[in-house]
């Protein structure tokens, strides 16, 4: 028992927990899923055989997951039409099995799996395979069976993830993404060679940005250490900081257990303000320049009926600061990148709440690591 015990201890390298482990191992992992993928100046995806000819074909992508890689797949939509202008349709794989989805050998359809195992996602696969789309499926798993029976594969080089609440394999998902996004892109002539070095440089700095904002996990703590006793919490941005509301409600209430949501900002009149009382927590994504006006109007509405607000802003929107009650500003990046670094305070924020409250946080009740059944 005792012995076990040192293993465990030793894997956790000094962590109390896995999942602060994994959140911490990101940097490293989201640089050694790009560095091996960018070559002078270019995406090369070495692993996929997809060619340009056959790229110019799809006139529409399909994206199906579950869990943290459908959040994935919600920032893949907006990153992929705003790149390519291709449409892309995004399912969680249990509905996207029973709609009857309409799809042909013009579709690409891409799959998105930490485990490379979970059922609904691999039926959802053979469903696609059956009506003739190309598949790529975004693993982390070597060897599992989404890798296998998919036409191409692109490995996250996350490691093994052992918590259960997903952290470096949704980081490195999106990383596999935007590589993906400006390799079609490229491929495609969508891009100036101008724009294509922006977005890689943009791309190789998130392990340092990532790392840098990792330093400032005090701050976190000490929100979460105000608020960890809410009953409710609401995350709300818009565009992809709502798909980063999407991962961070699912992240909090996974392992603490405090009733979550994630609502589009612009949705809040048409309901769940009736919910905001005095004292109801709000977190606040507003790193997407192109809306943050917008989302500083959500901010007076839910403050105006009493709501503590916490923002999260990048650095250069110090003005969000006048209307919160707390910041956590963030780096820089292109848009649709931003849910690579707006997600780490909300990992580190669920992490600490599920601390406060003694929660089992690498093992939250009735949750599996690996969903193999329906
Ligand atoms: C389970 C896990 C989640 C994960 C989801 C999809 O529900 O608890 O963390 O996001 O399955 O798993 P996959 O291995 O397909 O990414």
């Amino acid at each position: 028992e005792h012995i076990e015990w040192d293993i465990e201890a030793a894997e956790k390298g000094g962590f109390e927990h896995f999942m602060m482990k994994e959140i911490f191992e990101q940097p490293k992992a989201v640089r050694d899923t790009i560095t091996p993928r960018i070559r002078n100046g270019h995406i090369v995806l070495d692993d996929i055989t997809l060619t340009a000819e056959e790229l110019r074909r799809f006139t529409k992508i399909n994206i199906v997951a579950c869990g943290t890689a459908y959040h994935v797949g919600v920032v893949a939509k907006y990153a992929f039409e705003e790149l390519l202008r291709i449409p892309v349709e995004v399912d969680v794989a249990s509905e996207f099995r029973y709609r009857d989805p309409i799809l042909n050998e013009n579709t690409l359809m891409i799959i998105i799996s930490q485990s490379g195992e979970t059922a609904d996602t691999l039926a959802a696969l053979r469903e696609a395979k059956r009506a003739g789309c190309r598949v790529l499926s975004v693993v982390n798993v070597v060897g599992s069976t989404i890798a296998t029976e998919s036409d191409d594969v692109l490995y996250t080089w996350a490691g093994p993830e052992i918590s259960v609440a997903s952290t470096k394999a949704y980081s490195t998902q999106l990383a596999v993404i935007y590589l993906l996004a400006l390799y079609i892109g490229e491929q495609l002539g969508k891009f100036t060679q101008e724009q294509l070095s922006a977005y890689i440089a943009a791309l190789e700095k998130l392990p340092e940005q990532i790392d840098e904002m990792l330093k400032h996990k005090e701050n976190i703590q000490f929100f979460a250490s105000k608020y960890f006793n809410a009953s409710d919490m609401y995350f709300i941005g818009r565009n992809v900081d709502y798909a980063a509301s999407l991962e961070a409600s699912l992240k909090l209430k996974e392992i603490s257990y405090i009733h979550s949501e994630a609502y589009a900002a612009g949705e809040l009149k048409h309901g769940p303000i009736s919910l905001i009382e005095d004292g109801t927590l709000v977190i606040a994504l507003a790193t997407d320049a192109r809306l943050f006006d917008k989302m500083m109007s959500n901010i007076k509405e839910v403050k105006a009926r009493g709501a503590v607000v916490l923002g999260v802003a990048t650095e250069d929107k110090k003005e969000i600061a006048g209307q919160t009650d707390m910041v956590f500003y963030i780096p820089k990046t292109a848009s649709f990148m931003l849910p690579s670094l707006s997600v780490i305070p909300m990992q580190l924020f669920a992490y600490y709440v599920a601390s406060m409250k003694g929660c089992d946080i690498d093992k939250p009740r009735n949750l599996a690591k690996s969903v193999t059944v329906e």
